[in-house]
């Protein structure tokens, strides 16, 4: 698309780059052709934010963030307020969408080397926004004010007690309090709604910004910029839009029929994404018998519970979430996707996934002796898909990248 000369367009053009942009980022903005499904979850991830960003302000139209109200306001809008539980169920639902979509979203990057030179800095934007995403689906689990909110909260707050020194004085700042109470409640509000929503916004748009610039990677890991035409076009590359944004389109349609399916028959899912404890309001004086974070927090959970340590176990829970920022830096592969990566890279990416799963039900189960110890050794293979990886991506053998995609 020319910039308009004439009309509204060209009014507009005049005054804001709108085709400019349209045509820098979309039209004319060249993706590699071999997009598969692992491509999908970035738009998706972009969906559910959406989701996330405008049910969370209907609900805040009615929710009321004080520790004698909380509870009480969520039932009202499951009861009276009009489409209030479908609002609800959205928003509780897309908080754990967004976890499965971001979780597939990573895989890929690990699946195709997405990370690696040129793309660390998308990478590294990435692991902001995870994190910013761990600590927005903390605070908001909190605002129910239900048995699981309060109880998730104390035992997590707690874990800061645990650093040498300022410990203590750290644990009291973060809650406002010496315990969990309504203080911490209307903070995290704060921070639920407005501050970490923002700096995610922002994040998305850096990370977008930094893809743009480098372009995508895509399943084979080649770089289509490399090959261009006459005219500087890619030849291993198609225009944004309108394919991407129809392909994207097919992902959105798959991706709503199972999500509207949770939402309106298995909002609870069997007591992953909406525990049953917290149908009961927040109570200081009684501690559920096992107290555990939604599901998607679960293997740090594993981590942390299998090391008597309590400082220890926090090192290693931290550690294990630090380790995939330094990840652009301990690959060492001559080639980025796992189609040409040697036999030792497949074994361990597929060892990592398992062991993440598996720590993530062991993180859900309650504790027992062989679970404690499995929780041990999948720690210990969780972190060796790092620590070797300088070695194993460096000495293995890989197969030729042809010189086009596939
Ligand atoms: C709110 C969260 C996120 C949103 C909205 C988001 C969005 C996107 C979008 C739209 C793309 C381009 C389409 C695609 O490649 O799928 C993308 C690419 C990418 N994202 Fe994310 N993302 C998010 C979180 C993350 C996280 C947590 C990581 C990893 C730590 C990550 C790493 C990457 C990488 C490496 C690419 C380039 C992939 C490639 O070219 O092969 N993103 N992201």
């Amino acid at each position: 698309m020319k910039d308009s000369a004439k009309g509204f367009m060209g009014w507009l053009d005049a005054r804001f780059p709108a085709s400019s942009f349209w045509r820098n980022h979309m039209t004319g903005y060249y993706a590699p052709k071999n997009f598969n499904f692992w491509y999908f979850f970035g738009s998706l991830a972009l969906l559910v934010l959406v989701n996330q960003i405008v049910t969370g302000i209907w609900l805040t139209m009615n929710y009321e963030p004080t520790a004698s109200g909380a509870f009480a306001s969520v039932e009202f809008i499951m009861r009276d307020v009009k489409w209030g539980w479908l609002i609800r169920y959205l928003h509780s639902t897309g908080a754990s969408a967004f976890f499965v979509v971001i979780y597939l979203h990573m895989f890929r990057g690990l699946l195709y080397g997405s990370y690696k030179k040129p793309r660390e800095l998308i990478w590294l934007f990435g692991m902001a926004m995870y994190l910013c995403l761990m600590a927005e689906a903390f605070m908001g689990y909190l605002l129910p004010w239900g048995q699981m909110s309060y109880w998730g909260a104390q035992v997590i707050t707690s874990l800061f007690g645990a650093i040498p020194y300022v410990g203590e004085g750290l644990l009291q700042w973060l809650r406002g309090d010496y315990v969990v109470s309504g203080a911490t409640l209307t903070r995290f509000f704060a921070l639920h709604v407005i501050a970490l929503p923002l700096l995610l916004i922002g994040l998305v748009i850096f990370h977008l910004i930094a893809l743009h610039q480098v372009g995508s990677n895509n399943p084979d890991g080649i770089e289509i910029k490399d090959k261009k035409d006459a005219n500087g076009v890619p030849l291993d590359g198609i225009p944004f839009h309108p394919y991407y944004t129809v392909k994207d389109l097919v992902g959105v349609v798959v991706f709503l029929i199972v999500f509207c399916l949770i939402v309106f028959f298995m909002p609870t899912a069997g007591g992953m994404f909406l525990e049953p404890d917290n149908f009961a309001a927040a109570n200081p004086l009684v501690t559920p018998e096992h107290i555990k974070p939604v599901w998607y927090f679960t293997p740090y959970y594993a981590m942390l519970r299998a090391i008597p340590d309590k400082l220890f176990g926090v090192v290693t829970m931290a550690a294990a979430i630090a380790i995939l920022f330094v990840l652009p830096w301990l690959d060492r592969s001559p080639v980025k996707s796992m189609r040409y990566r040697g036999v030792f890279s497949k074994i361990a990416l597929t060892c990592f996934a398992l062991s993440f799963i598996a720590l993530g039900y062991l993180g859900w189960s309650s504790v027992t002796p062989l679970y404690t110890f499995l929780a041990r050794v999948l720690t210990v293979v969780y972190f060796l898909f790092f620590l070797l990886m300088p070695f194993y991506t460096r000495y293995e053998k890989t197969k030729p990248v042809p010189e086009r995609v596939t």
